[in-house]
């Protein structure tokens, strides 16, 4: 028996994961799945746009959010293991991803691992490389700094990256919404993330084999995963949409949701329904 609602807490890959599940009982299916340091909680404006004709899921990954974090290292596949757990036991066969920034990581390892239990993606602010070891180094300087300042200081010197130039003067309030998500992501947990995105392996070389309909949406001022890192994934994906949102950095959705979802519910017009 399904159980809609709000930060449902339900036992999966043996731990609590916390999760919304709203829509109708028949509707096709969405999952999306936050970036890092954040939580279910950055999808609030989709699930409540996209909750009439879908059934929208928003989970809280592993160590972030309102879910345990267990006691395993952490690792893209482990995050890919929690989603299919998680589909397993809320009996969903196939459904659509959605994913941001990290998001989009755990969505391209889990389609190359799974391929048969989902039927669009949707790729947001997201790279299929692996670390360079510049970016390797700095995460390691960024558990060092964590472990001496806390996640404080890791979260100011992080958001000046995540927003467009406009977001600091028209978005306040929503990189003060985005400060309280990540300063209450535990140290342990960051420093756990840190090293998994660290470790994380490409998945360019496998983008060929997808199969299904996929949107690519970046922000134009994204500085992590910039419209050229989406423009590569959309040339080697067959057949992919790429759009570009406009006074938007690497957190589009949340900064121009207007934009993010008219672009989302074309896609998923044409694709799905
Ligand atoms: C994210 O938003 O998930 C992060 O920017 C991903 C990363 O640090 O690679």
């Amino acid at each position: 028996m399904r159980n809609p609602g709000k930060n449902i807490k339900i036992t999966s890959n043996n731990i609590t994961i916390s999760y919304t599940d709203e829509g109708p009982d028949n509707a096709p299916v969405i999952i999306f799945i936050h970036g890092f340091p954040f939580s279910k909680e950055m999808w609030d404006n989709q699930m409540e746009a996209f909750n009439e004709n879908f059934r929208v899921i928003a989970y809280d990954v592993r160590g972030h959010g309102d879910s345990d974090s267990g006691t395993d290292d952490f690792s893209i596949e482990l995050f890919v293991e929690d989603l299919l757990s998680l589909m397993d036991t809320l009996k969903i066969k196939k459904t659509s991803l959605c994913g941001l920034s990290m998001g989009g990581y755990i969505a391209l390892k889990a389609i190359d691992n799974h391929p048969y239990r989902f039927d669009a993606l949707i790729l947001c602010d997201t790279s299929c490389k692996a670390d360079s070891p510049e970016a390797k180094r700095n995460r390691m300087i960024a558990i060092e700094s964590i472990l001496k300042n806390g996640v404080e200081k890791f979260a100011d010197d992080s958001l000046k990256n995540f927003f467009a130039q406009e977001s600091f003067i028209a978005k306040k309030d929503v990189i003060a919404e985005v400060r309280e998500i990540m300063v209450n992501t535990t140290k342990k947990s960051v420093v756990k993330t840190l090293l998994a995105l660290s470790r994380r392996k490409e998945t360019c070389t496998k983008l060929w084999k997808i199969k299904v309909p996929v949107l690519i949406l970046v922000g134009e001022e994204d500085k992590i995963t910039p419209p050229e890192t989406a423009q590569f994934m959309h040339k080697a994906i067959n057949g992919s949409v790429m759009s570009i949102i406009k006074n938007a950095g690497h957190l589009s959705n949340l900064e121009n949701p207007d934009q993010f979802n008219e672009h989302l519910i074309k896609f998923l017009k044409n694709k799905i329904i």
